[in-house]
């Protein structure tokens, strides 16, 4: 295995194989780096506008790799390798394709537990995810696991004696499981079940549409705040 560490950043991004995203706005680059047989991706800010770079971009970082860190060793969640700068972090390749690239009706309901068992995981470790709706934020095996990418949104568990800090990371919880059922739907809405829809068409608590709400504006904020338009 690469001592990552040991590599320049400069001498990693020479390495990329494979864009996955290109810099632009608020987005980071997300490249596919091979080095001496060995596979990984980087997450790289530095060529983001310029302001986001400067103000929120190592926000995102910090936030990312907390998660990252909290999570090491969940199944279904990719390894933190090196942290480069204030703007670069490396992580572990998965091998998988993109939910947003699934062809609908390939998977079974096995792939939706073991979904439901990463979140779990996650869960109990103190984390939300917040960005699942997305579904380039799920990566696919050829063996059907489920990978979670992109935890820039994510929020943490707060202390005990948190009771807002501590409802509102349950209201994520809860927006977390109801992505599971938005890609069920787009992806196998044959596997639906009856309870499945009725959690969809009438959310259990306010507070989930509040879960759902928030987890695109915390996004949607980073993003829009402190970047030119570049569409
Ligand atoms: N660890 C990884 N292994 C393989 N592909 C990845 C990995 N992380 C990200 N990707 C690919 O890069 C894309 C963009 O990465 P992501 O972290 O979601 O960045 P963004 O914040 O720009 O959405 C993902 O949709 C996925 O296709
Ligand atoms: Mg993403």
């Amino acid at each position: 295995m690469i001592d990552w560490q040991s590599i320049d950043l400069d001498v990693i991004r020479q390495h990329a194989t494979a864009t996955h995203r290109k810099a632009h706005g608020s987005r980071p680059d997300v490249l596919q780096i091979r080095y001496e047989g060995d596979e990984a991706v980087l997450k790289d800010y530095t060529y983001s506008d310029t302001w986001f770079r400067r103000l929120i971009a190592p926000l995102l970082v910090l936030r990312e790799v907390r998660a990252l860190k909290q999570l090491n060793g969940v199944t279904g969640v990719p390894q933190l390798y090196f942290v480069y700068n204030r703007y670069a972090f490396l992580v572990e390749s998965v091998n998988g394709v993109a939910a947003s690239q699934v062809q609908k009706n390939t998977l079974d309901n096995e792939f939706f537990e073991r979904m439901k068992k990463v979140l779990d995981n996650i869960h109990e470790k103190g984390v939300t995810h917040c960005d699942l709706r997305s579904a380039g934020n799920t990566l696919i095996t050829p063996d059907h696991q489920p990978w979670l990418v992109d935890f820039v949104a994510s929020i943490h568990q707060s202390s005990r004696w948190n009771f807002v800090g501590r409802w509102i990371f349950d209201q994520f919880v809860e927006a977390d499981y109801g992505a599971v059922l938005k890609l069920k739907k787009r992806l196998a809405p044959d596997l639906l079940t009856d309870d499945d829809i009725d959690k969809m068409e009438h959310p259990r608590s306010i507070a989930e549409k509040i879960g759902r709400k928030a987890g695109r504006s915390v996004r949607y904020i980073t993003r829009n705040l402190f970047t030119k338009k570049t569409k």
